[in-house]
C-alpha cells in the first residue's frame, strides 16, 4: 500500500498485511494486520510516529522516499512490529531524534542497541511542538506493556494510542465501520489487552478529560467516531459478565462428548447461554474472545495418561494467562485410571480466582448417575448466574 492521507498533515503510513496468518507464533489473524506509522507535519517540524514490523520495512522505506527530513521520530512502544524498524528510520535521518518514554528508552537500548545520543526522553503529560501542531504524550502503561505510550495532537484532538484500541485487521480503506471492525476489535482485546483490564479501565478514565475526535492505532483501521470503541473496551474490561457458559472440550471416544451434550442442553433449558469449541478444530482466538464476557468456563476433557487432554491444558493455562472475569469454572470429562484431571486444570485456571464448582468426571462411558451430576451442575450453574442477577 502507498501511504494515505488521513488529514492535511497527518499521512498513515506502514503496511497492510494481507496474508499474516499467525501472530506472536500464536494468535491465529483471519483477517491479517496492519503495522500502521504516522507522519505528522507541522508547519516547523516533521515526525514519524512508530515504524512498522522488520518484514515491512521496505514499504515505509518506499514510502518514506517522499520525506526529505525527519525531525522527530516517536516511539510509543518497544515491541518489535512497531520499533524493529527503528534502527533503520534512524540510520536513514541521521537528523532524528528518537522520542520516548524513560522506561521506552531503557528497553529500546536493550532490544535494539539504539544509542543514548538519539534519545530524547518524554515525561507523562509533557508536550513537544511541531510548530502549529503540539504532540502531547501520554503514559498509556501496561496497554500492553509497561512502557507503552500515546500521542495526542492538541490542536487536531487526534489520540495516537498504539496498540491500546486496535485490531488485527487489514483492510484497504482507512477508516473502521463499526458493523465491519467490532468482531475483529473484540478478538484483539481478548488477546491482548484483556490481561490487563485493571489498567485498560484507568487509561480510559485517563483519557476521559480529553476531547478525542480521532483515534489513529497501531493495527487496524483508524477511527473517526472513536467512542463507540472506547465504550466497548469499558463494557468488556469493566462491565458485568454475561449469563453465559463457554465450554472448551475434546472427546477422544465419545464419552466426553455426551456430557457436553448433556450439559449444553440443560444449561439451554435453564436459560443459560452456552458457546463450545470442539478444541482439536477451533481457533483460539475465538475461544479468547468468547472467553471476554463468560461468567463460567466448563472445560471437557478425557484423560490422556493420568491426567487432562493436552489441548484443554493448553486451553487452560490460556485462560489462566488471559484473566478474563470468569466467576465460576468446572470441569466434565471421562477417564479409565488416571485421575490428575482435576488436580492439574485447577491449578491452571486458578490465577482466575474463579469458584471451583464441583468437576463431574465419569469413570468411562457416562452412566444416569453421571447425568444427573451434570444437571446438578447445570442447576448450580444456573443459580449462581441468576443471584449474581446476570443477563
Ligand atoms: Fe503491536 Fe505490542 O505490539
Amino acid at each position: 500500500m502507498n501511504a494515505r492521507p488521513i488529514t492535511a498533515d497527518i499521512t498513515l503510513m506502514g503496511a497492510v498485511d494481507w496474508d499474516r496468518r499467525l501472530f506472536d507464533a500464536l494468535i491465529p489473524l483471519p483477517e491479517g494486520t496492519t503495522y500502521n506509522a504516522y507522519l505528522v507535519r507541522g508547519s516547523e517540524k516533521t515526525a514519524l510516529l512508530d515504524t512498522v514490523d522488520p518484514a515491512a520495512l521496505d514499504v515505509l522505506m518506499r514510502q518514506l522516499d517522499a520525506v526529505d527530513h525527519l525531525d522527530y521520530l516517536v516511539a510509543h512502544h518497544a515491541e518489535q512490529d512497531h520499533s524493529g524498524s527503528i534502527p533503520a528510520v534512524l540510520a536513514r535521518y541521521p537528523e532524528a531524534i528518537l522520542v520516548t518514554s524513560p522506561k521506552g528508552k531503557e528497553l529500546l537500548q536493550e532490544l535494539l542497541d539504539i544509542p543514548y545520543q538519539r534519545f530524547r526522553t518524554v515525561a507523562d503529560g509533557e508536550t513537544l511542538s511541531l510548530g502549529n501542531k503540539t504532540l502531547r504524550f501520554i503514559y498509556l502503561p501496561w496497554v500492553h506493556w509497561p512502557e507503552t505510550m500515546g500521542t495526542y495532537i492538541e490542536e487536531d484532538h487526534v489520540l495516537f494510542s498504539c496498540d491500546f484500541l486496535g485490531s488485527h485487521r487489514a483492510q484497504s480503506g482507512l477508516f473502521a465501520e463499526r458493523d465491519v471492525v467490532m468482531h475483529g476489535a473484540k478478538r484483539y482485546y481478548a488477546e491482548i489487552m484483556m490481561p490487563f483490564r485493571s489498567f485498560v479501565i484507568k487509561n480510559l478514565d485517563k483519557l476521559a478529560g480529553t476531547q478525542i475526535d480521532m483515534v489513529c492505532p497501531s493495527h487496524g483501521p483508524v477511527y473517526k467516531d472513536p467512542t463507540f470503541i472506547m465504550d466497548a473496551y469499558r463494557e468488556w474490561a469493566g462491565g458485568p459478565p454475561h449469563n453465559k457458559v463457554v465450554i472448551p472440550f475434546v472427546s477422544m471416544h465419545g464419552s466426553t462428548l455426551k456430557m457436553v451434550d448433556h450439559l449444553t442442553a440443560a444449561l439451554a433449558d435453564r436459560g443459560v447461554s452456552v458457546e463450545r469449541f470442539d478444541l482439536t478444530t477451533s481457533d483460539l482466538g475465538d475461544v479468547a474472545m468468547s472467553l471476554v464476557d463468560a461468567a463460567t468456563i466448563v472445560i471437557g476433557t478425557p484423560a490422556v495418561l493420568t491426567g487432562p487432554h493436552p489441548k484443554t491444558i493448553e486451553i487452560a493455562y490460556l485462560a489462566g494467562a488471559l484473566r478474563p472475569k470468569t466467576r465460576f469454572v468446572s470441569i466434565v470429562g471421562s477417564f479409565g485410571w488416571g485421575q490428575r484431571i482435576v488436580d492439574v486444570l485447577g491449578g491452571l485456571i486458578a490465577p482466575l480466582k474463579a469458584e471451583l464448582l464441583t468437576p463431574v468426571l465419569a469413570k468411562g462411558d457416562p452412566r444416569a448417575a453421571d447425568m444427573q451430576a451434570i444437571d446438578a451442575l447445570a442447576e448450580t450453574i444456573a443459580a449462581k448466574h441468576r443471584e449474581a442477577g446476570l443477563r
